[in-house]
C-alpha cells in the first residue's frame, strides 16, 4: 500500500517506521522542515530530540529511502496514495475541549489536493491521533465539501504508552478499526495484514464513533484505576493504623481480575494523554447532557494528588516552606522520558513557590533541557527565577532543607545514601513515588520521612556530638 502519515510527532513517526517494516511504501509528512531534516539524517540524537523512543532511530535507519520516505511536500504523492493516517497534535483548550485547529487545517489542505487527483482509486483518511467522538464524520464532510471522489474515512486510535512506541506498534494488544464500508475495512486489513487473525492481537472492526470512544474509555479507565490506588489505597495506608502499602498492593492485585499495572501509588499521573483525554470526555459528555460525576471525581483526585504532599508536609511534618530550599528530583511525568507535559512536578513547583520557598534545586536525568525551556522564562512569572538547575541528584540536594521526589527514575532508589552523605537533619524527605525501600535507616538517623502511601515518620535520632569526656552522646530528636 502507498501510505502517507500526516504529522511526525510521537504518534506519527513510530507508526510510519513500523508500517514501513511491514513492506508498505510510507511517506512521513510534516510541515516542519527542521523535523524532516532531523529524521532524514537518521542520526539518533537528532531524531530523539523530537521523539525520544527506544528503537526508533534504528527502525528508521533500517527502511529509510527504501520503504520509508520523509517529506514536506505531498502534492505529487497524494495523487495516488491509498491511505492517509492523520497523526496531528490535538492539544487541549482551557475549557477541556480539544483544539482541532491543526487537524482541520491539515484536513482541508489534503482534501484540496485530493480533489485535484485524476485517479479514481479509493482513498481512505484514517484518524490516528485522539480526536473527539464524531471527528471522522467531520472529516467526511470536509472531503465532500472539497468535492473529493471515491473516499472513505476511518478511525484507528493509537494506544501507545511513551517509551514503548516501537515495541507497542510492532506487537499491539489490539488494533481497533472504525469504518463505514466493507471496502474500507478490506483496505485497512491489507494495511494491517500482519495483525488480522493474529492469535494474541485483537483485531476489532466497528463504527468510527465506537473506535473513537474506545480510545477515551481506555484512557479514562486506566486513570480511574490509578486514581483508585492514589485516592483510596494510599489513603488507607496513610490514615489507618499498621497498614503496609506494599503488602496491600500485593494482596489486592493477587486477584487475577485486578491489574497490577496502575497500582503503584504516586504523586499523581501526568503525561500528554490522561489529563487531556479525561477533560475532553467530560466536555463531550457535558455537551451531550450526560452526567460526568465519576470522571470529574477521578480528574480531581489525580490533580489533588500532585500537591497534597506539600500540604501533608505542612500539617503532618510541621514543615514551614517559607524561605526554605527544596531539592526537586524528577521533572518528567514518568521515568525514561524527557516529556514534562502535565507532569506532577509542574504542580509541585507551583505549590512550593506559593508557599514561599527561597529556592527549588531541580534535577532530572533526561528532562533538564525541557525544564529550562518550560520554566526559564522569568517574564512568565518572576518566581520562576527561584528554580535552579543541577547536573545530578547530589548537586541538587546540596544546601537543601527538604527533598521532593516527583518521578520514579530508577536512580532515585539508592538516594538514601546520597541524602545521608549530602545533607544533615533536621531534614525532610518527601517521597512522591515510594522510591526508598530503606527509609527506616534515614528515620533512625534523624531524617523526617513523608511518603505517599505511608503515615508521616518523624526522624528518631539525633545528631551525635562528643561529650566532654569524649564519648558520643545522642541528642533528642530535633
Ligand atoms: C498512557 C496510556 O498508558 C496509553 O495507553 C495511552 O495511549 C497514552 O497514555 P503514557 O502517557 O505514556 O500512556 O503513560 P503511562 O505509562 O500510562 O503513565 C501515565 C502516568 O501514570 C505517569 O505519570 C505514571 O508515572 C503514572 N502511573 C502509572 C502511576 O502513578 N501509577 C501506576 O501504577 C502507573
Amino acid at each position: 500500500m502507498k501510505i502517507i502519515v500526516v504529522g511526525t510527532g510521537f504518534v506519527g513517526l513510530p507508526h510510519a517506521a513500523v508500517l514501513s517494516e511491514a513492506g508498505h511504501e510510507v511517506y512521513a509528512y510534516d510541515i516542519d522542515p527542521q523535523k524532516i531534516a532531523a529524521y532524514e539524517s537518521c542520526d539518533r540524537s537528532q531524531i530523539e530530540y523530537y521523539v525520544n523512543e527506544p528503537g526508533l532511530a534504528a527502525a528508521i535507519a533500517e527502511t529509510h529511502n527504501r520503504y520509508l520516505f520523509f517529506t514536506t511536500d505531498i502534492s505529487e504523492i497524494a495523487r495516488d496514495a491509498d491511505v492517509f493516517f492523520m497523526c496531528i497534535n490535538t492539544p487541549p483548550m482551557r475549557n477541556g475541549a480539544t483544539d482541532l485547529s491543526y487537524y482541520l487545517n491539515a484536513a482541508h489542505d489534503i482534501a484540496a489536493l485530493l480533489a485535484e487527483r485524476e485517479s479514481d482509486n479509493r482513498v481512505i483518511l484514517v484518524n490516528k491521533s485522539t480526536v473527539p467522538v464524531g471527528t471522522a464524520r467531520v472529516l467526511e464532510n470536509i472531503l465532500k465539501e472539497h468535492g473529493v471522489r471515491n473516499f472513505g474515512v476511518a478511525s484507528n486510535p493509537e494506544f501507545l504508552a511513551q517509551g514503548n512506541a516501537i515495541e507497542g506498534s510492532r506487537r499491539p494488544d489490539r488494533v481497533v478499526v472504525g469504518a463505514d464500508t466493507e471496502e474500507d475495512f478490506q483496505i485497512l486489513r491489507r494495511v494491517y495484514s500482519q495483525f488480522v487473525n493474529h492469535v494474541r492481537i485483537k483485531y476489532v472492526e466497528t463504527t468510527p464513533e465506537t473506535a473513537e470512544s474506545i480510545k477515551y474509555m481506555g484512557n479514562t479507565l486506566l486513570l480511574t484505576y490509578i486514581s483508585f490506588w492514589n485516592g483510596v489505597g494510599a489513603r488507607v495506608a496513610e490514615s489507618l493504623p499498621n497498614v503496609r502499602m506494599e503488602d496491600l498492593k500485593i494482596g489486592v492485585t493477587a486477584d487475577g481480575r485486578i491489574s497490577t499495572w496502575g497500582s503503584y501509588v504516586s504523586n499523581g499521573a501526568g503525561g500528554s494523554c490522561f489529563g487531556k483525554d479525561i477533560q475532553s470526555l467530560i466536555y463531550q459528555l457535558n455537551q451531550a447532557g450526560a452526567s460526568t460525576d465519576l470522571l470529574q471525581a477521578v480528574y480531581n483526585i489525580n490533580e489533588y494528588q500532585k500537591t497534597y504532599l506539600v500540604d501533608r508536609a505542612i500539617h503532618e511534618a510541621n514543615f514551614n516552606f517559607n524561605q526554605k530550599t527544596v531539592a526537586l528530583l524528577g521533572l518528567a511525568f514518568k521515568k525514561r522520558t524527557n516529556d514534562m507535559r502535565d507532569s506532577a512536578a509542574l504542580k509541585a513547583v507551583e505549590a512550593l513557590l506559593g508557599k514561599g520557598v527561597k529556592e527549588i534545586r531541580a534535577y532530572d536525568p533526561l528532562a533538564m533541557e525541557a525544564a529550562q525551556e518550560y520554566w526559564f522564562n522569568p517574564e512568565k512569572n518572576h518566581l520562576l527565577e527561584r528554580i535552579t538547575y543541577h547536573e545530578s541528584a547530589q548537586e541538587a540536594l546540596r544546601g537543601s532543607d527538604a527533598v521532593f521526589i516527583s518521578t520514579d527514575w530508577e536512580e532515585f532508589r539508592g538516594l538514601s545514601r546520597t541524602i545521608e552523605k549530602t545533607v544533615a537533619p533536621p531534614y525532610l524527605v518527601i517521597d512522591g513515588r515510594r522510591m526508598m525501600p530503606d527509609y527506616e535507616m534515614l528515620v533512625e538517623k534523624g531524617y523526617d520521612f513523608l511518603a505517599v502511601g505511608s503515615p508521616f515518620l518523624p526522624g528518631k535520632a539525633v545528631v551525635t556530638q562528643s561529650s566532654d569526656n569524649g564519648v558520643a552522646v545522642e541528642l533528642e530528636p530535633a
